[in-house]
């Protein structure tokens, strides 16, 4: 899939180009619009230290050369593409590398959250990194029945929080299945977020979650610009204009990068509408 010229095609809706310099001109284009961005270098799941010391020097590349070309943004990477799988001591490393670099350019860097079998060491890493160097901060997923818990330790801290629903297949044991559930715990969570941690970000394109955030911000009287909405390149643009438009921070979430497919993945299974997509473009 990902020599493909056609799938190539295809997963352009989703992932800003290939390389560093597509994905910063995309960036450009986006801050054009008042909107910021977290810059993804997509990769997971990497299997040797090497790809992880690659992906870590990547990432120096990408922050820095974000800082110089002015683009408004931060980065946000996968701890199992930083070699957690292989050594948590190595992952470790090469993330405090690009923390540590963050830091001292005034920038910072979100740490996705992967599967639920690295919630616990992804925490503790974050935690971490944050006592030594500030400039880190977590994702919490709404469908994990722990994600309260999670919250309430990382407000304490002063960690900050980007909230999502969750886009691995969980087992009912750790995960709500039915999205009313989701969708139920995810307003809970929003409010926990808004009224007791730094800065937190709602990452969703869920008109009925935006509404619920829009609407306990106003009731408590929460500055817009104490918290920032976040969606992923290329879904919902009418939404995305419609937040930046009422005066709400908005940040695009750009992946980029030869290794787009798992995320294409995720993104196509999310949504039966995005089956048609794929057999469109296949027909044609
Ligand atoms: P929901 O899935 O209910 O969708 C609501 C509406 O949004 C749909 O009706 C549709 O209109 C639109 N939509 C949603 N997904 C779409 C798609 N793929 N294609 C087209 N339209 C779509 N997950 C995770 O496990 N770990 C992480 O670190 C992150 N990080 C992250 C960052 C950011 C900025 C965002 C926006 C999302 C994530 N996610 C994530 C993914 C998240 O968990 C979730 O899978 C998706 O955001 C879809 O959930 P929604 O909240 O959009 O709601």
């Amino acid at each position: 899939m990902e020599t493909s010229r056609l799938a190539r095609r295809m997963a352009a809706r989703f992932v800003a180009g290939d390389t560093l310099p597509e994905a910063l001109a995309v960036s450009r284009r986006i801050n054009s619009e008042t909107i910021l961005v977290t810059l993804d270098h997509l990769g997971e799941n990497t299997s040797s230290l090497e790809e992880a010391a690659a992906y870590r020097d990547a990432y120096l590349l990408t922050l820095t050369e974000m800082v110089h070309a002015g683009i408004q943004g931060n980065v946000s990477l996968k701890l199992t593409q930083f070699g957690l799988d292989l050594s948590e001591r190595a992952c470790r490393a090469n993330v405090e590398e690009l923390v540590g670099r963050a830091a001292g350019l005034g920038n910072f860097v979100r740490v996705d959250m992967e599967s639920s079998a690295y919630t616990d060491r992804t925490l503790a890493m974050v935690r971490d990194l944050h006592a030594a160097h500030g400039a880190v901060g977590a994702v919490i997923q709404a469908y994990l029945y722990r994600s309260r818990a999670d919250i309430e330790d990382l407000a304490r801290r002063q960690i900050r929080v980007r909230l999502c629903k969750g886009a691995y297949l969980e087992p009912p044991s750790v995960a709500f299945r039915r999205k009313s559930e989701v969708d139920r715990n995810f307003i809970a969570l929003t409010q926990l977020l808004l009224d007791t941690a730094p800065y937190p970000a709602i990452a969703t394109h869920d008109p009925r979650m935006i509404d619920a955030a829009r609407e306990h911000a106003a009731k408590r009287g929460i500055p817009r610009a104490a918290f920032e909405f976040q969606m992923l390149y290329g879904i919902r643009r009418d939404l995305q204009r419609q937040l930046v438009k009422d005066g709400y921070r908005l940040r695009l979430y750009v992946p980029f990068g030869p290794a787009w497919y798992p995320y294409f993945m995720r993104r196509l299974a999310e949504r039966p509408a995005n089956m048609l997509f794929l057999a469109r473009h296949l027909f044609r």
